[in-house]
């Protein structure tokens, strides 16, 4: 019998919330729940999710014990874990980090350049307080944190809070797996033994092999030459590709792998390697925030309402997101030591020989109860290395202008991105999103 765990999810109000319960009440035999608790700083948000979720548990896991609260001391008392995915300022300030440096001309995304950035000085606040509340009521808890910009949060957490018990990871590359599972007919991308290295959003594949030890770099190699990650002509099921721009993504792996045809890419690398094609099929007054608040988010809290207002989740079409599996897995091979081999962000440590020791990289780790191992991913070709050292600076600016709330670090950060043409680009985007950040990022002199 495996001891049962208690656990927080922060972020309650999440659009992923629902998927990750679905998944943790589908997982009970690997990673049984004693109680289950949702925390977040918006009530009203909060709420709507959490109505439906206690229906759900109350039919398919009576034995859980819930609670939703925005209650600090409530939430992170007497949990193994919390579970973070929080976003400072909402899907309306990720508008923002998207649309104002396409007034520009420059990439607006999520996590990568300016946005990426703006959202990071926005993340670090709320992590950072997450890691308090967690310290203090439950100082032996494990926090796996998927807030982004994943990269700029763990190089925050590393260098302000260095001894936490945090652990960051990022879906991308678990999709990336189950794509190139898909592509050479295995199942499901843990059936994938890799290695890769870089930063979050930054990487790259050197071997991919099956369990038996075959090499698969070949077939996928021939494949990627052709289509990217997207299907061939015969159609491939994989859910994230239902959405438009997650295909062009997926397609467009094509032409990063053309650079370098001794590795796989990472999709992320779009955004550094062809800025400007992407400026160009991104319409400015309409972004990938837009596209989740019209149909992810609405999508979740309306089926939410639903639930909440018939009493059951019976017939519900909420189901467990991919992107939990991972955390699922993640946090039973901490609990249950299985050694697992999972990708997570972590201090390089020589992990890639020819990166600077303090570098938040992502890389294998094999994890058990004690925690972490990185695996060494030996030395790396110029040409990564280069990209690295790039953005590994850029990210490393941005931490060190939050803590002496430098304006003339922020600017240096931006300018360093190979999103941004200039230093007079970066300093006109980086004087909008000052304003628009006004609310939430530290005042800069
Ligand atoms: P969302 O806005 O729907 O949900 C975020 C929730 O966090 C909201 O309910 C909000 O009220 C709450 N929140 C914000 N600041 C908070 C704080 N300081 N304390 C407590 N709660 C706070 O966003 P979403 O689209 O569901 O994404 C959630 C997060 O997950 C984002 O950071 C997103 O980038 C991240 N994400 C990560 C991965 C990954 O693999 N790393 C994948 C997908 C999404
Ligand atoms: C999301 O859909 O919000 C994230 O998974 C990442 C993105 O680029 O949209």
């Amino acid at each position: 019998m495996l001891e049962k765990k208690s656990v927080v999810i922060a972020g309650g109000g999440s659009t992923y919330t629902a998927g990750i319960v679905m998944m943790l009440i589908n997982n009970q035999d690997k990673f049984p729940l004693k109680s289950l608790k949702f925390y977040d700083n918006d009530f009203e948000r909060q709420k709507v999710v959490a109505d439906a979720c206690e229906i759900i548990i109350r039919e398919r896991a009576p034995e859980i014990e819930f609670v939703a609260t925005t209650d600090p001391e409530v939430a992170f008392k007497d949990v193994d874990f919390v579970m973070a995915h929080i976003r400072q300022g909402g899907l309306k300030m990720r508008e923002m980090d998207e649309k104002i440096p396409m007034k520009y001309d420059v990439v607006g995304q999520e996590t990568c350049g300016p946005g990426g950035i703006a959202y990071g000085m926005r993340s670090i606040t709320g992590v950072v307080e997450l890691i308090d509340y967690m310290e203090e009521y439950s100082p032996n808890a494990w926090m796996l944190n998927y807030s982004n910009p994943a990269s700029i949060v763990a190089e925050a957490t590393r260098v302000m809070r260095p001894n936490a018990k945090i652990i960051n990871i990022c879906d991308m590359p678990v999709a990336i797996k189950q794509g190139m599972a898909d592509i050479v007919g295995l199942k499901s991308g843990n059936d994938i033994v890799d290695r890769y290295y870089g930063l979050n959003h930054y990487g790259w594949w050197t071997e991919i092999l099956d369990k038996d030890g075959n090499d698969l770099m070949p077939k996928l190699k021939e494949h990627v030459k052709e289509y990217g990650y997207g299907p061939d002509t015969s159609g491939n099921d994989n859910p994230l590709l239902m959405e438009q721009s997650w295909m062009d993504t997926f397609t467009k792996a094509k032409d990063i792998y053309a650079v370098d045809p001794d590795t796989l890419p990472n999709t992320y690398l779009k955004y550094y390697l062809y800025p400007d094609y992407v400026v160009k099929h991104t319409d400015p007054n309409h972004t990938r925030a837009n596209e989740v608040m019209e149909n992810r988010e609405k999508n979740v809290f309306t089926e939410c309402r639903n639930i909440t207002s018939k009493g059951t989740a019976e017939d519900t079409t909420l189901e467990a997101g991919e992107h939990a599996e991972f955390i699922v897995q993640l946090a039973g091979a901490l609990s249950y030591n299985t050694h697992e081999r999972m990708l997570l962000i972590v201090e390089n440590n020589g992990a890639i020989a020819n990166i600077e020791n303090d570098a938040m990289v992502e890389v294998p780790c094999i994890v058990s109860k004690r925690g972490y191992e990185p695996l060494a991913m030996g030395k790396i070709p110029t040409f990564q290395k280069g990209m690295i050292e790039q953005q590994v600076s850029v990210e490393k600016l941005v931490v060190q202008a939050y803590m002496e709330k430098s304006y003339q670090k922020l600017w240096k950060a931006l300018t360093l991105s190979a999103t941004v043409p200039s230093a007079g680009v970066a300093k006109l985007i980086l004087d909008d999103l000052q304003e628009a950040n006004k609310e939430y990022w530290p005042e800069l002199s």
